[in-house]
């Protein structure tokens, strides 16, 4: 089973005031730093492991292509999940420049620059008409990557994802990876 079949179990399985108590703890953390992007044109060697990918490289190297690659900076400390030890995401070089422009370019024709609804930090704002537009800053590449996929092909869908899945339509995975490792770079 995948991790959003056993979110929807968990999910469903919590009271209503579970829930609340819950979403207030969340909204008492505060975000900090959690992802190192480096720009690279080779990435270490890894191969997926549980629900992550793991660096069994030794030091070797592979071309990264049209890839982000995310691994834990410490496996044995993320299978320990240590909240303090974090993750490095490898992105291809100009990722982080090309990213920015389909992030935030308004009015560059292809897709709606994503400030206008994540507002200008990409921290997620309260729009009316549309509700609570989530935080996408500083995320996991890989978490955030895999959302759009989702709207790209209609599995992720809600009353509130109509606006994504038009826009997640237009973009290219060569645009996903570039927005995504931007993201990350940025704090959350
Ligand atoms: C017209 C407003 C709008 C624009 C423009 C927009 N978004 Fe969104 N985005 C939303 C809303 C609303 C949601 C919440 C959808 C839901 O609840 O299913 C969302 C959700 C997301 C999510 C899922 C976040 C999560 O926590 O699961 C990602 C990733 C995302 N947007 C990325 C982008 C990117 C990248 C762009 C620019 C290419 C963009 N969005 C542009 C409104 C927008």
């Amino acid at each position: 089973m995948g991790p959003a079949s056993r979110m929807i179990l968990v999910a469903e399985a919590a009271t209503p005031e579970e829930t609340r108590v819950a979403s207030e703890y969340f909204a008492s953390l505060k975000p900090r730093r959690w992802i190192r992007v480096v720009e690279t044109g080779t990435a270490p060697v890894t191969r997926p492991a549980g629900w992550m990918l793991v660096d069994e490289s030794a030091g070797a190297t592979e071309p990264i292509g049209e890839r982000v690659i995310e691994i834990s900076e410490d496996f044995e400390q993320s299978e320990l999940r240590n909240p303090t030890s974090g993750f490095v995401a490898y992105v291809p070089r100009g990722s982080l420049k090309s990213g920015e422009m389909l992030v935030r370019t308004v009015g560059h024709g292809r897709i709606m620059a994503c400030v206008m609804c994540h507002g200008q930090n990409l921290k997620g704002q309260y729009m009316k008409g549309m509700g609570d537009v989530p935080p996408i800053a500083g995320r996991s590449p890989s978490q955030m990557a895999r959302q759009l996929i989702d709207f790209r092909s209609g599995a992720r869908q809600g009353k509130n994802s109509a606006q994504m899945r038009g826009l997640a339509s237009k973009l290219s995975n060569k645009d996903i990876v570039a927005i995504t490792g931007y993201l990350a770079s940025l704090n959350p």
